[in-house]
């Protein structure tokens, strides 16, 4: 199948919002040292620009978990790297490029939970309702769609388009 991509959210506008939401951050834990842990690898390009808008005290890990979908199909999960640092009685945000059916997102944040993180909260730059499967709450949250494939800033299909600074839909070619 062949598909164009179309502009969704310009690079100005991602980094405008990122500044809105690190500013909440900021709120939310002033004095303590967060934890941001980016789910592999589409989170890596919203979490380094993050990161650098945080005036907080901040450690960063990376988790990554397999699913055995492809293309544009969602599959069960694995995890496939752990945290390194010990998130243990620490608060902990995590960082994920889109949530759609929900699945990862529950299973990452259970994971966190059962190894004593003394908070574990959630950070998506994409909340894309139409799919979700499991009710997970997402405390910061830069755009919601309703849904479509997206692809840049960290989104990839198939591995193609992820280092696109800006975000664009995919649309089928007749
Ligand atoms: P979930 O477990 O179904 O919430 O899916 C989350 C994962 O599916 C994300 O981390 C992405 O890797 C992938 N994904 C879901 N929707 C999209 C999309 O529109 N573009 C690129 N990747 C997506
Ligand atoms: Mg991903």
């Amino acid at each position: 199948m062949d598909y164009k991509k179309e502009l969704l959210i310009p690079r100005e506008v991602i980094a405008e919002r990122i500044k809105e939401l690190a500013e909440a951050i900021e709120e939310e834990y002033r004095g303590k040292e967060l934890i941001l842990i980016g789910i592999l690898k589409g989170a890596v390009f919203f979490l380094t620009d993050l990161a650098r808008e945080l005036s907080l005290p901040i450690k960063l890990d990376f988790i990554r978990v397999a699913s055995y979908g492809s293309g544009m199909e969602p599959g069960s999960i694995s995890l496939t790297k752990d945290v390194e640092l010990s998130v243990e009685g620490k608060p902990v945000l995590i960082v994920e490029d889109i949530v759609d059916t929900g699945q990862t997102l529950s299973y990452v944040k259970e994971l966190l939970e059962s190894k004593g993180a003394e908070s574990v909260k959630v950070c998506v730059l994409i909340d894309k309702k139409e799919r979700r499967e499991k009710q997970i709450n997402i405390d910061y949250c830069a755009f919601r769609v309703e849904k479509g494939f997206l692809v840049g800033y960290g989104l990839d299909y198939n591995e193609e388009g992820r280092c696109l600074p800006e975000i664009y839909v995919l649309k089928e070619c007749k």
